[in-house]
């Protein structure tokens, strides 16, 4: 098994959860999975991210329900899960602009894989589904995506999928007091 080779130096849970491991595209019934997801994402990783957990985890149920409707209704949006049964190690979502002179841009949201189940190729490996999703829209001609510096690993992954830094936003963000710029990455299909 691929995920199995990549990861025999990891513990027995790791791997069986890679070996059964799927990426599936999320639906209606994982709208509590991905919100849980999200929030554990802003608490665990507070400098990865543009929006911060305090904002978010304050934002009601009905707030998150119009927030996560295109990512699990499939309306301009799609969201990538990878899971063994209800265990779910990361995600990855996608959004399709519905504006007319940007309808061949797609942007590449919410990366994230659980610190327990990172280094093992899920990253990776989810990244490259979300590529194969958004190479299938022929109407597809850019990829733009922003990081915060510095995710060297998230950068690292989207350097080796062909993303260049177009830019940086300098000093963008202000977190935990200090000031973070974001680059701008875009990627031609
Ligand atoms: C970025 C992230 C999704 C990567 O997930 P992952 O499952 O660990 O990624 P992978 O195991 O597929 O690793 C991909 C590459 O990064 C490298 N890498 C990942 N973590 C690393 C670490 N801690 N140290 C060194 N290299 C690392 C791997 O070596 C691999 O490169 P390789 O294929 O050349 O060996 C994960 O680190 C994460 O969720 N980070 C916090 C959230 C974040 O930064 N999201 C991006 C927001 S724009």
């Amino acid at each position: 098994m691929e995920f199995k080779k990549l990861c025999k130096y990891k513990d027995g849970d790791i791997l069986n959860f890679m070996e059964k491991m799927e990426i599936l595209t999320a639906n209606p019934s994982d709208f509590e999975a991905i919100k849980a997801l999200m929030l554990e994402a802003l608490q665990n990783d507070p400098t990865a991210f543009s929006v911060d957990f305090d904002n978010y985890s304050k934002n009601s149920n009905e707030w998150w329900k119009n927030y996560l409707f295109g990512y699990i209704h499939g309306y301009n949006a799609t969201m990538l899960l990878t899971r063994t049964g209800n265990e779910i190690a990361g995600m990855i979502g996608i959004l399709f602009d519905s504006n007319r002179r940007r309808s061949h841009v797609a942007s590449i949201v919410w990366f994230y894989v659980k610190s327990g189940y990172r280094h093992n190729g899920i990253g990776k490996k989810i990244f490259e589904e979300a590529m194969r999703v958004i190479k299938g829209k022929p109407e597809i001609r850019k990829i733009t995506l922003l990081v915060n510096h510095p995710q060297e690993h998230a950068i690292k992954i989207y350097k080796d999928f062909g993303f260049k830094i177009a830019g940086t936003l300098k000093n963008e963000l202000i977190i935990n007091n200090e000031p973070v710029s974001e680059y701008i990455l875009e990627c031609f299909v």
